[in-house]
């Protein structure tokens, strides 16, 4: 079936089309090989005006003018698409995902409302595929013929890519994180800028707990149709920071068993996903860059790396406290979004969802 040989691209929809991640989403799918943007939605705010009047661009990318030209769905309105990505906000998800689902449609979500539901897959593909064996039983016990499938939260993405080859090489005992999340994470227009400018703002609602229950549940197993966390403690505090794009996170580990500084970096460097997820259009050639150089990974020098969809890791030191402590970076509206959400598509199309 499709793997980029199909004359014909499959349609898709888009909910929440005009936000911080929904213009993500219309940037990656301009030129998608398999994927056409058919139809965008967003809110009664946005409904029956024009993508361009609609959405206010903020990419440096130009807006494409087939999208620009699209009129503006709501969100609950019948759509021509048998896929559709969602970048709604919790709320707004928690209703409209399920509607979509049950008309048939695969919803590939960014939103919290279904992320931790016993039978929804909150895939990360180069760790997790298996995750999305969830499906037939969301499909089977909810009577729907779509599904929800998610990616997590932007700050769990990264982590959980960085923490993965150290849990299968050395195990992981204890985790603690401190994030400095970009801007564009609380979506536009977002913080104030008298709150942000020369400002540090703590405590992020809500995500410092998401953190912790999405990397147990990525990097846990799947036991009997159903997912069994990670037992390991993770302790996550999150921070906004002046940073227009990527979040950067200070990690510190135990592992189960000891680690040279070498047998860490080597960890990362040899991480890949399965070659069918390494093949797949959105995927990154290397799903980790371990920068060596002192003072990386950087937002602004490195955050663009492989479009976005790389995890950087850097700054290996032994840790008084725990083993091994580091720095990660990522893209939050790419990797730690819509990119993420569109690879997830892409898998699913591989393993034939999209038939
Ligand atoms: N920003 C990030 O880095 C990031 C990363 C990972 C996940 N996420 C998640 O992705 C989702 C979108 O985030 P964002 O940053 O793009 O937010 P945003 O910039 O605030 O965009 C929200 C979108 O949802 C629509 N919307 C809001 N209220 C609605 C309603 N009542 N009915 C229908 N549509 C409504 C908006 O349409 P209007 O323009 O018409 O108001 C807009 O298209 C959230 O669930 C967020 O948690 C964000």
């Amino acid at each position: 079936m499709l793997r980029g040989k199909t004359a014909q691209k499959i349609p898709v929809g888009l909910l929440g089309a005009t936000g911080a991640v929904g213009q993500r989403f219309v940037e990656r799918l301009a030129d998608h090989p398999w994927f056409e943007l058919a139809a965008v939605a967003a809110s009664d705010r946005s409904k029956g005006k024009s993508y361009a009047e609609a959405a206010r661009w903020r990419l440096t990318s130009a807006l494409p003018e087939r999208v620009a030209a699209m009129t503006v769905a709501g969100v609950t309105d019948e759509l021509p698409c048998a896929i559709v990505f969602s970048a709604l906000d919790a709320a707004t998800a928690r209703e409209a995902e399920p509607l979509c689902a049950r008309r048939g449609m695969l919803v590939f979500s960014n939103a919290s409302a279904h992320r931790m539901d016993a039978d929804v897959p909150l895939l990360i593909p180069e760790i997790n595929p298996e995750a999305l064996g969830l499906v037939a039983r969301q499909q089977k016990e909810r009577g729907w013929k779509g599904a929800i499938i998610t990616n997590a939260n932007c700050s769990t993405i990264f982590l959980a890519i960085a923490l993965a080859p150290l849990q299968r090489e050395f195990g992981l005992e204890k985790v603690f994180v401190a994030t400095m999340q970009a801007v564009s994470g609380a979506g536009y227009p977002g913080v104030p800028s008298l709150d942000i400018l020369g400002n540090v703002i703590p405590d992020i609602p809500e995500e410092g707990a998401k953190i912790e229950r999405e990397v147990a549940r990525i990097l846990g197993r799947m036991q009997d149709g159903a997912v069994v966390p990670a037992p390991f403690t993770m302790s996550a505090m999150t921070y906004r920071v002046a940073v227009e794009d990527g979040h950067t996170e200070s990690v510190s580990a135990g592992f189960s068993r000891r680690a040279s500084a070498s047998e860490v970096e080597n960890a990362w460097r040899d991480f890949r996903g399965s070659a069918e997820v390494a093949a797949l259009p959105s995927a990154p050639k290397l799903p980790i860059h371990y920068l060596s150089e002192p003072q990386r990974p950087q937002p602004r020098r490195d955050v663009d790396t492989e479009r976005g969809m790389a995890t950087l890791v850097g700054g290996l030191k032994p840790c008084p406290l725990l083993d091994w402590k580091f720095t990660v970076l990522g893209h939050n509206t790419i990797r730690g979004a819509a990119g993420a959400s569109v690879l997830n598509a892409e898998y699913a199309a591989v393993q034939g969802l999209l038939d």
